[in-house]
């Protein structure tokens, strides 16, 4: 018997997310051991968390056990063609540590989430090409995770109980190649942001590349997204940066450049993650970079008129130089002014002191480093910590929500110190990031690659990450995110609402299927909203290019159904 993926409505009921609670309660045959973990929680809550991940997977082995027999066909496809060890099944001790390596959000790793039924850790491209064949055969759907950091967990996990997939795991295809002579790298998908940095500036301290502040990121999804950075209003996004890249469509095959064609190739610099293939590697163009740059971080409280300095900033910081990028981040009831100046601290005064003299900085404020040190400030808010730390691809566990969204007009005065007397002061509110546009960002036509936002101010991010356990604490987090974003909705964007695909967000839709495709009429709910005009070009390529839909998840792309080509 075969075991098809058949999608259903996703819930949005915050309820229906995976909690410590709900499991304790929802399988009575587990009460015994839930007493025993509740126990453990209460002491120490790290090991239970990984305890309670264990036993998650036992209970999924079980269900596995079961497994109509296409699973296992599947895996003897695998096995004849890439080692068994490189193949995890729930049965195998790796697999919990596995797909534990690379989760970024803990929202979907515990129960009432939907594991994959396998993982398989390529090293090969061969593997990947093996694992693209094996799934299609044997009515297995894939999921790829480079670094796992997507934000609805959509590269190893699904809330849909329907779906049944295997985790394409590119973890170890991260090699890194660079051509100092062109100023060009070829890096694998599996590498982490923070190993292209380091890699970059070891060949020579003045090649950077535009890219996410985070370091554990991974290269492939982010690239897949576009790819925005403090390098952005200088430089574009990662995705604008890229020259080539080495794809494994849905038939098996090996594609570069000029193999995959225009289309598909421009698809795949921000179209997002999944749905066109895998991509096994890019080549990028390394940006130029001085030898020392300058940072600082600047904060002011709100009775230091930190509303009145972001309600400037907002038109301010899309007008400023391209050497010069500075974001905010509001937390626990402070607003962060953080810059890199493509420069020496004097330039940076010179043109603070000229353009934004109300922050009031100072040559004190200056910090002057190596890009390359500048991208370890940028995401531990300190340079003391070598640059070594870039290399570590570990991740912090926590539960994580995140909504965005753009504004193409100065919020007035008046609304932002509304919506911080409503939502800044509640304990469970989130870190803002207003992160500017402007320069290289608005000068590239919003239909060169799939990422259209290009004209906005800038962009808004409410990251909302929380520690505790249960339902109240998800629910409350939730509930905050949802209702600014709501309270926002007249001074942001519209028709649509504007969102970057790399901030994945299921509550702007999910995808049906029509037949058994993805609705196109349905995910254009979702899809227009990350890719305004750009997503019937996308659906268009995603029926020439994978016209069964094999590579799907909850916000892939649609086929283009023939009567609207
Ligand atoms: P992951 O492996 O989860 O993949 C994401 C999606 O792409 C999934 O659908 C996956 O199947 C697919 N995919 C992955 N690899 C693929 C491949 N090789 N071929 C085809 N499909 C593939 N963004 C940003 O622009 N600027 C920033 O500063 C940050 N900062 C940031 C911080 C933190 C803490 C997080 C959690 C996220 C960000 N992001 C970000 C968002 C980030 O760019 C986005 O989540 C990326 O898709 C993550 O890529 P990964 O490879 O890590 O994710």
């Amino acid at each position: 018997m075969k075991r098809a993926s058949h999608k259903r409505k996703r819930s949005t009921n915050p309820t229906a997310c995976p909690c410590v609670y709900k499991y304790l309660s929802c399988a009575p045959s587990f009460q015994h051991t839930a007493a025993i973990y509740a126990s453990i929680m209460a002491r120490t809550p790290m090991i239970a968390l990984h305890l309670l991940v264990a036993l998650c997977i036992l209970s999924s082995v079980r269900t596995s056990s079961s497994a109509p027999s296409d699973v296992d066909g599947f895996i003897g496809c695998l096995s004849a063609a890439i080692p068994p060890s490189l193949i995890h099944t729930p049965a195998t001790n790796s697999y919990s540590s596995l797909l534990l390596a690379s989760v970024r959000n803990l929202r979907y790793v515990l129960p009432g989430t939907t594991r994959p039924l396998l993982i398989v850790a390529v090293t090969e491209p061969a593997h990947v090409q093996a694992t693209v064949v094996c799934g299609r055969r044997h009515s297995v759907r894939i999921r790829t995770r480079s670094g796992g950091h997507d934000y609805e967990g959509l590269s190893y996990a699904s809330v849909d109980p329907d779906q049944h997939f295997a985790v394409l795991d590119l973890g170890e295809l991260r090699a890194i190649s660079i051509d100092a002579s062109r100023s060009e790298a070829w890096v694998g998908s599996g590498a982490t942001l923070g190993e292209l940095y380091y890699a970059a500036a070891a060949a020579n301290q003045t090649f950077g590349f535009p890219a996410g502040n985070c370091p554990t990121v991974g290269v492939g999804g982010h690239l897949s997204g576009g790819g925005f950075g403090a390098l952005s209003r200088k430089y574009g996004l990662s995705a604008d940066q890229v020259i080539d890249a080495v794809v494994v469509d849905a038939e098996g095959r090996l594609l570069n450049r000029s193999t995959m064609g225009k289309d598909l190739f421009w698809a795949i610099r921000g179209g997002g993650g999944e749905s066109f293939g895998v991509v096994l590697s890019w080549k990028v163009r390394l940006v130029a970079v001085p030898e020392t740059v300058t940072v600082f971080s600047i904060r002011r409280l709100r009775n230091e008129s930190a509303v009145d300095l972001i309600t400037k900033w907002q038109a301010i910081s899309p007008a400023l130089p391209r050497d010069l990028y500075l974001r905010v981040l509001v937390q626990n009831q402070q607003a962060n002014f953080i810059a890199l100046f493509l420069g020496r601290c004097g330039g940076l005064v010179d043109t603070m002191r000229a353009r934004f003299p109300e922050l009031g900085m100072t040559e004190q404020d200056c910090q002057e480093m190596s890009w390359v040190k500048s991208t370890v400030f940028f995401f531990y808010n300190t340079a003391d910590r070598p640059a070594e730390v870039l290399l570590d691809r570990r991740n912090a566990n926590y539960y994580l929500k995140v909504k965005s969204d753009h504004v193409a007009e100065p919020i007035p005065g008046e609304a932002l110190e509304s919506i911080w007397t409503k939502w800044l002061e509640k304990p469970e509110a989130a870190l803002i990031m207003l992160d500017p546009y402007g320069g290289r960002m608005r000068s590239i036509p919003p239909s060169a690659t799939p990422f259209p936002h290009r004209d906005y101010l800038y962009q808004f991010q409410f990251f909302s990450f929380w520690f505790e356990n249960g339902t109240a604490a998800l629910e409350r987090r939730l509930s905050w995110v949802r209702g600014v974003y709501e309270d926002l909705t007249p001074y942001v964007s519209k028709n649509p609402r504007a969102v970057y695909v790399n901030y994945r967000d299921l509550d702007i839709g999910t995808n049906e299927l029509e037949g058994n495709v993805t609705s196109y009429a349905k995910a254009r709910v979702w899809g227009e909203k990350y890719f305004k005009g750009n997503f019937k070009r996308l659906a268009a390529v995603k029926s020439m290019v994978d016209p069964d839909d094999f590579f799907r998840n909850e916000q892939s792309i649609p086929p283009l159904p023939a009567a609207k080509r």
